[in-house]
């Protein structure tokens, strides 16, 4: 392609984009029935000859760009996610013009050398050891069955098992313990790495999701702890410190589930909910969620480099092993995959600790505005606002649900449904960078409006 046709496709594409951005700002959040019809003209028979890339793209942003939920806006309240930062989603361009694969430092020194910085940087802002391994994954889902394959080695190892080599055909069991409230990713990624999703000792929790050191079984044998820095419904955080000691005692693996909580780190009046996390062995955590970097974004960090490079190394003929540098392939899933530390590194510079720090802080005030709106409106709150999740129940589950979906089609904002022990709840997460505290209060009037009209009997509206 001429320079300048790239350089035009390029421009229309920063264009639409724009474009976009600015669009979900004042647009509805979910899209339109009529977008979402209108997404059956993506789906024509594959044509013979090449089309003009323009017209690829301008098919993209005006079928696909109405027909897609404002998760990029300040109004989207669904699935603890976020946004992504400005800076965050230029590096993600950048870094696709860059295109490069990011498996080992020879190949790759700049992306390779940038994601080796990232993760100092996210080691040193969520206080955790720094000699600690690191793998940028997909997500918290492959964190899981990344860091769960390093704790399988380290435990096996003890008892004298090679897993890598023989696999789990006749290795010593391994207890898994986690909390009833534990994410459904955790005995997922349990699930793929041959410890099951259903021999899980489970632990029950407190009103508030949390697992409580007391409540721990006694502990024997090859044993995988796996503890929780945010429940994905309230927020609240597992006893951590205690849980940690206590497995410790009984040379147990703890494996956290930090996918956003562990970011509660870096917001000093929230730092308490996560006190002792760096007693853990490994952790899971999303940067697409409380970082807002694009998806996919996730980072597994082991304090036993040795075991997560023994699980995840490759080596071949043609592939350059022998470096004095860190090769990113030999500690993560994935040999070939974007660089996603760059992302990473852009938001981490551009917002420094203090941005980072400002921008959990004021997630977690406008959550506690969201319950203190509501609640003063008349409905209940049904967790502790502790950091970013807010579980509203309008009054009957069915009632609840109505009022759900009738905000979600209303368009102001965008939040879930969730059952929370037993009882139907809409489910806001604020954790988007561009959510204004203008946008809550808008939000918090939506919700009552929509509430109270949806009160009266339908034959009466
Ligand atoms: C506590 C927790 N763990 C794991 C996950 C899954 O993360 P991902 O979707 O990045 O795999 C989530 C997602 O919200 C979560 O809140």
């Amino acid at each position: 392609m001429p320079a300048d046709d790239l350089k035009e496709l390029l421009a229309a594409t920063t264009e639409r984009s724009v474009r976009y951005l600015k669009d979900i700002e004042t647009r509805r959040v979910s899209p339109s029935n009529e977008a979402i019809a209108g997404l059956a003209r993506f789906d024509v028979p594959l044509q013979n000859e090449p089309i003009d890339p323009r017209t690829v793209l301008a098919q993209l942003d005006e079928i696909g760009s109405p027909a897609t939920m404002a998760m990029a806006g300040p109004r989207f309240f669904g699935f603890v996610i976020g946004g992504s930062l400005p800076v965050a989603l230029a590096a993600n361009w950048f870094a696709s013009a860059w295109d490069q694969n990011t498996g080992l430092f020879n190949s790759t020194p700049a992306t390779a050398a940038l994601e080796q910085v990232a993760l100092k940087w996210l080691l040193d802002v969520l206080q955790l050891p720094r000699d600690c391994a690191g793998a940028f994954v997909t997500g918290t889902t492959v964190a899981h069955i990344t860091a769960l394959a390093a704790a399988r080695h380290a435990v096996l190892k003890r008892a004298g098992w090679d897993v890598e080599a023989n696999g789990l055909f006749g290795a010593p069991p391994i207890t898994v313990i986690a909390s009833a409230e534990a994410h459904p990713t955790l005995f997922k990624a349990l699930g793929v790495v041959g410890l099951g999703r259903n021999r899980v000792v489970k632990v029950p929790v407190d009103s508030q999701g949390r697992m409580l050191a007391a409540t721990l079984p006694k502990i024997s044998g090859p044993t995988i702890v796996c503890a929780q820095a945010g429940n994905v419904n309230t927020g609240s955080c597992d006893e951590i410190e205690a849980i940690s000691t206590q497995a410790h005692q009984s040379g147990a693996w703890v494996h956290i589930d930090g996918a956003f909580g562990l970011w509660a780190r870096v917001a000093p009046s929230r730092a308490h909910l996560v006190e002792g996390v760096e007693h853990g062995d490994s952790w899971a955590t999303d940067c697409h969620k409380w970082l807002n970097v694009p998806y996919d974004s996730g980072v597994a960090f082991v304090r036993d480099g040795d075991a997560l490079r023994k699980s995840m190394a490759i080596s071949a003929e043609y592939l350059p092993t022998e470096t004095a540098q860190r090769n990113p392939s030999d500690f993560t899933p994935e040999l070939s995959r974007r660089a996603r530390g760059v992302d990473v590194w852009a938001a981490m510079r551009s917002l420094g600790r203090a941005g980072l720090a400002e921008m959990v802080e004021r997630h977690c005030r406008q959550a506690r505005r969201f319950a203190d709106g509501l609640s003063a409106a008349g409905y209940q709150i049904l967790n502790d606002v502790v950091l970013n999740q807010v579980l509203v129940s309008f009054g009957e589950p069915e009632f609840t649900r109505r009022v759900i979906a009738a905000i979600q089609n209303d368009g102001t904002m965008w939040a879930g449904e969730t059952v929370w022990q037993g009882r139907t709840a809409m489910r806001i997460s604020v954790i988007g960078w561009s959510t204004s505290d203008a946008d809550v209060e808008r939000c918090i009037e939506a919700i009552i409006r929509i509430a109270s009209v949806a009160r009266v009997p339908a034959r009466a509206i």
